[in-house]
């Protein structure tokens, strides 16, 4: 097995609840991760499921410290970051990425798609301005299979995929160890899914990064992940690599999941049921 990138032991998380936030004082908090432990490996793409609410998203931003714990460990890359401050965080920004879900609110309006590549290069002084971080900026156009002209455009002259692919090559043109995808296809119809998942695909040979991929949608974690997180109310159900989760889930949570997955094909009748 693949060294681990994370390995997170007995992980708790609680925040405050918002909508019980009294007028003094601070808000009751709720527990949203309880005791969580699993590892991720190095190189393989984990996909995290659960039904809403179950703390997908919660778990994926405390990995890479947008959260913090409330206790446990995160050992990243044999360190543990669960109790850094932002100061020491600022060293490992760059190696812990995120592509959001809607890459419209996340771009923004008011800057070419060459400058929003471009920027977090410069401010991980990962190229110096001008020439160096344009270079690269276009290089990552180029990986995600846009074409170099598209550094001009504005995202709100971008298609639904064509956004989400600068989300992409934003994160990748960092050269991360770790990406975290959030529901990043879900806005999407099924043809511009399809595309993305086999660019991250491509990507992930190219490049070798780690990945979480957290997705509603089981059909797409099949074919993409090579091992998935089941979570339900705040804990792991289920951790298995994908074949066996899906062959055979140990747990009755999971394999109600799986079998609410809609079939890929229509049944050779299908036109006389009509
Ligand atoms: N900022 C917050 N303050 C308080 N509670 C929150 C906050 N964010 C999330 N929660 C609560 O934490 C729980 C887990 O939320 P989270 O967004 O992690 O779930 P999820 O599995 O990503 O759900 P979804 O599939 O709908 O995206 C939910 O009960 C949610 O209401
Ligand atoms: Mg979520």
């Amino acid at each position: 097995m693949a060294d681990a990138l994370f390995k997170v032991e007995d992980l708790h998380l609680s925040l405050p609840d918002l909508a019980r936030k009294p007028l003094f004082g601070t808000a009751p908090r709720i527990t949203i991760l309880k005791g969580l432990s699993f590892t991720v490996p190095e190189g393989a793409i984990t996909g995290i499921v659960g039904e809403s609410g179950s703390g997908k998203t919660s778990l994926g931003r405390t990995l890479i410290r947008l959260l913090t714990p409330d206790a446990g460990r995160i050992i990243f890359a044999g360190r543990d970051i669960a109790g850094l401050d932002d100061e020491a965080l600022r060293p490992l920004r760059r190696d812990l990425q995120i592509i959001f879900q809607d890459p419209f609110s996340s771009l923004n309006p008011r800057k070419t798609v060459g400058a929003i590549i471009a920027s977090p290069l410069l401010l991980h002084k990962v190229a110096t301005a001008g020439g160096e971080a344009r270079d690269l900026a276009l290089e990552a156009l180029t990986q995600v299979g846009l074409p170099a002209s598209f550094a001009a455009r504005y995202p709100h002259e971008l298609s639904g995929g064509q956004r989400q692919r600068v989300g992409i090559a934003r994160a990748v043109a960092l050269k991360p160890r770790f990406i975290l995808a959030d529901e990043i296809v879900s806005g999407l119809d099924v043809s511009s899914q399809a595309q993305i998942l086999a660019l991250l695909m491509e990507l992930r040979a190219r490049m070798n990064f780690t990945m979480a991929f957290i997705s509603h949608d089981l059909s797409v974690v099949r074919r993409l992940c090579d091992r998935v997180i089941v979570m339900r109310k705040g804990e792991i159900v289920e951790d298995a690599d994908t074949v066996t989760l899906f062959d055979k889930p140990q747990h009755a949570y999971t394999r109600l999941l799986r079998d609410s997955i809609p079939l890929p094909e229509v049944s050779d009748g299908w036109l006389q049921d009509a």
